[in-house]
């Protein structure tokens, strides 16, 4: 056999390769993540909040239990008050989440499929599980409270 026909089969066998390796790989990635899967950082340890929020005075019965089931959910990644957490994940109170935006059903698609790394450096968000499309509207309320009161609307 001629050696760039022996060349090119080492091509076409590295390429299969790497498709599949892709493909294993990224079916690794939509494996499913529970919170209770990330460590416990000490508090000298644990990433700063990214931008200050405003908490407003008061919130409605909606928000009040969307923000429980974002302190369970979501605020391991995206900080208390979503102000978001250094080297982890943004903050949902900032410009780019307003409501022009990234509208209520771009929350449910990110919490149904998870996010691929789009907007910033911190890697893929998760699909997030057990969580029902009601929950996630109560969580959307407490954000768009949020974003109001930092004059995000
Ligand atoms: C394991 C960490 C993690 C958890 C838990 C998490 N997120 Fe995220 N999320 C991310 C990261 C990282 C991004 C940024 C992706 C990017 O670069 O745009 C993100 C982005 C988003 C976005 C933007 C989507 C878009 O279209 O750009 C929304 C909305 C969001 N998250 C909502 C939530 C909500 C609601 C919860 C809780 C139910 C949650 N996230 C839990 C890590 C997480």
């Amino acid at each position: 056999m001629k050696q760039s026909t022996l060349r090119f089969i080492l091509a076409v066998i590295l390429a299969v390769t790497g498709v599949i390796a892709w493909n294993l790989w990224s079916n690794g990635e939509e494996t499913s993540f529970s919170v209770a899967d990330l460590p416990d950082l000490p508090a000298d340890l644990a990433p700063s909040p990214m931008v200050e929020v405003v908490v407003p005075a008061r919130l409605s019965e909606a928000e009040a239990m969307g923000e429980r089931a974002f302190a369970t959910l979501c605020a391991a990644c995206h900080g208390t008050s979503a102000a978001g957490r250094d080297g982890i994940a943004p903050p949902l109170v900032h410009r780019i989440y307003h409501p022009g935006h990234h509208s209520d059903e771009a929350f449910h698609i990110a919490v149904q499929n998870g996010v691929r790394a789009h907007h910033w450096r911190f890697g893929n968000m998760p699909p997030i599980e057990g969580v029902t499309r009601a929950e996630v509207n109560n969580i959307i309320a407490y954000v768009r409270a949020l974003q109001r009161a930092n004059g995000i609307e």
